[in-house]
């Protein structure tokens, strides 16, 4: 069973009963003989990771090999993430003449700088055939966690494999973000749906497993200051850790009768810093984009926005498009709302002071055009001061 080693994780998980059944549920399915494949999608920081890891536990019970892998950008040679999940853990020993094959061929790609068409195909099929049937002796699970980075040539292998239908007596789980956006891994997604691929959202924590979280990772009842600031994460499961551990770390939690309180604001400041970082992921037009958006305020209308930058509309879908599927903003009807008024709030304490009074001015100007009450221009000319 997992344990609190990574920092920030409470266990058991708060708020994940449902998707712990459901995930055991289809494990139980596998190690009964039955292929399946689950895509788990939901914004960084929600617990995609915590969800997979959980799944140990259940595997030793049912007895069910679990083999796990993690794609990232800075691992995207050819065929990294799948040879990271069948070949790196087998060691030299326990391979089949598949596995001693594979290995030279990717020796023998990774050699030489000229790409091989004939031996990429011929990698590929094997990876393929290791897939099918590396469940021949008894049941498996295979966890590739955060496709969204994986290398191309692995994604269409699965691709590849989506057509024949689930993997034989294995549980697939792919953990993927919704952005970056790659035509890959949407063909890939696209061909695990027609071959009836289980789609879990792993939404963000309720209002209640928010605090309960902060609270397990306290160890005690936490008060209104920061209940304040937890309301802020959008029950994000990093972002409440991040809110904790910022606070505890610039010394600003306080015991009052048995209950934790933060106390003063200094420590906003590095966690503002902290929440950026989390952010950076979406590249710099996206953030620019989203921190003049601050400026509007927790939700406002993308014809606003796109007047306040001086852009077409369609120009600013396109780029708050990255930011809408990675769950900063969300979309409610002609508005878009901030999924963590904590990231808002950080985007908009990050612009610089200038920018900050003249993108108010102009968010006046465009307001009155656009017929906002005179309050909400005064309010926004005061800050323009
Ligand atoms: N349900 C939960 N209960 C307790 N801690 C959680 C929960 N979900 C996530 N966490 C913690 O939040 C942080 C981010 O979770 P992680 O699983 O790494 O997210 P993801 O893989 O979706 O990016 C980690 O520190 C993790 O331990
Ligand atoms: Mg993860």
């Amino acid at each position: 069973m997992s344990t609190a080693a990574e920092p920030g994780r409470t266990w058991p998980l708060v708020g994940r009963a449902a998707e712990l059944d459901d995930l055991d549920d289809l494990l139980s399915t596998a190690a009964d003989g039955v292929g399946m494949t689950v895509l788990l999608e939901g914004e960084a920081g929600v617990g995609k990771t915590s969800l997979v890891d959980a799944l140990r536990g259940s595997a030793r019970l049912l007895d069910v090999e679990l083999l796990t892998a993690r794609a990232s950008e800075l691992r995207n040679w050819p065929f990294a993430l799948l040879s990271d999940a069948l070949l790196v853990r087998s060691g030299r020993a326990g391979r089949g003449p598949v596995e001693a094959e594979l290995t030279d061929l990717l020796d023998a790609i990774y050699a030489d700088p000229v790409r091989s068409v004939a031996r990429h195909d011929r990698a590929a099929e094997l990876f393929a055939a290791l897939l099918r049937r590396h469940g021949d002796s008894r049941p498996w699970a295979l966890v590739l966690e955060d496709v969204h980075e994986a290398d191309a040539p692995s994604l269409e292998v699965l691709l590849q494999l989506a057509h024949e239908g689930a993997v034989p007596r294995a549980l697939v789980v792919l953990t993927m973000r919704p952005v970056p956006y790659r035509p890959e891994l949407a063909a890939a997604v696209a061909a695990w749906t027609r071959a009836g691929a289980r789609y879990l959202e792993l939404r963000p924590l309720n209002a209640r497993a928010t605090v309960e979280l902060a609270e397990n990772l306290v160890g005690s009842p936490v008060g209104p200051s920061l209940r304040g600031t937890l309301a802020t994460t959008g029950g994000n499961p990093r972002l409440v850790a991040d809110v904790v551990r910022t606070a505890r770390a610039a010394g600003a939690l306080v015991v009052t009768d048995g209950v934790l309180d933060s106390t003063g604001v200094a420590w906003l400041t590095p966690l503002d810093e902290v929440v950026r970082r989390r952010i950076e992921y979406l590249g710099p037009d996206v953030l620019a984009l989203l921190g003049q958006a601050s400026v509007l305020g927790t939700s406002f209308v993308i014809a606003d926005l796109a007047s306040l930058v001086g852009d077409p509309v369609g120009d600013c879908w396109r780029t708050l498009r990255h930011g809408l599927a990675a769950g900063v903003v969300r979309a409610r009807g002609d508005r878009l709302v901030f999924g963590h008024d904590l990231v808002r709030g950080a985007l908009y304490n990050g612009l610089e002071p200038d920018q900050r009074r003249a993108l108010h001015a102009r968010a006046a100007w465009a307001l009155r055009q656009a017929g906002a009450p005179p309050q909400i221009v005064t309010a926004h000319l005061e800050r323009a001061r």
